[in-house]
């Protein structure tokens, strides 16, 4: 709704080889061309190794790229990272920061997802940081005091509706099936919503888009992307198949 900009983020994870990544891609690029004038922004953020295959394969075509993580360095010492001057050079606008994912996996802190959403701003990249509870902290009722903080934490100074997109994934709704029902989405992104507009000025927040993610699909990302203050989606399970993808983003 209103003049943010629906977006709709494809997150690979570590899915595909570059067969299939040239087959998604490109296939997702001749959908968007054959669309011609769409009323959404289509984003596919690949392992870091098959960038460049996907850079190829959308060339021509509206297909944003991003990366799924980047370091909060420029360059030096960080052996297997990749800094975010490299995903800019390699062809992408966007790159994932604080997936939930890196979070667990990587011991990713607020202040850690922090630092990379600088470097990705300082490279002229979007950062898309993402938050969410878990189920624990959910059933606790702390839905709100999480993500509350994890936005005062990892939201850097200097972010702009322009710079930065945020994208709310209750971690107990990533692959399960499971997702909150359509009026706690709504309450949560509208108090994301409130707590990034003392951060970064109401005017601002009221710009910035705000993602929802965790098991949507071509079946209920309708209710999802209806909702007022959900400007998208990031998706992962269903942004591996084009026609999956496809029916997710031309349900906005
Ligand atoms: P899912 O993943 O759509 O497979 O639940 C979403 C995400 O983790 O970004």
């Amino acid at each position: 709704m209103s003049a943010r900009r629906i977006l709709i983020a494809g997150n690979w994870k570590m899915n595909g080889l570059s067969a299939d990544a040239t087959a998604l891609a490109g296939g997702l690029a001749e959908k968007l061309k054959g669309a011609g004038a769409v009323n959404f922004e289509m984003l596919v953020c690949p392992p870091a190794v098959l960038i460049p295959v996907v850079a190829k394969a959308i060339a021509g075509s509206t297909m944003q790229l991003g990366g799924q993580d980047c370091h909060m360095n420029a360059k030096g010492a960080h052996t297997g990272d990749t800094a975010a001057a490299m995903l800019k050079d390699a062809g992408c606008g966007y790159v994932i920061v604080g997936h939930s994912e890196r979070r667990t996996d990587h011991a990713e802190t607020d202040a850690i997802v922090n630092a990379k959403a600088a470097a990705a701003h300082a490279n002229g990249l979007i950062a898309v940081i993402c938050i969410g509870e878990t189920e624990a902290q959910r059933d606790a009722g702390k839905t709100l005091d999480v993500n509350g903080s994890q936005i005062a934490g990892s939201v850097p100074e200097g972010s702009t509706a322009a710079n930065t997109v945020i994208a709310y994934e209750p971690v107990w709704a990533i692959g399960t099936g499971r997702t909150p029902t359509s009026a706690e989405v709504q309450d949560v992104h509208a108090f994301i919503r409130a707590e990034l507009a003392k951060k970064i000025g109401a005017g601002e927040a009221a710009k910035t888009r705000i993602l929802y993610g965790g098991s949507m699909n071509p079946k209920n990302a309708k209710e999802l992307l209806a909702l007022a203050d959900v400007d998208g989606g990031l998706i992962g399970g269903a942004s591996l198949k084009v026609d999956d993808f496809w029916a997710v983003a031309t349900s906005a």
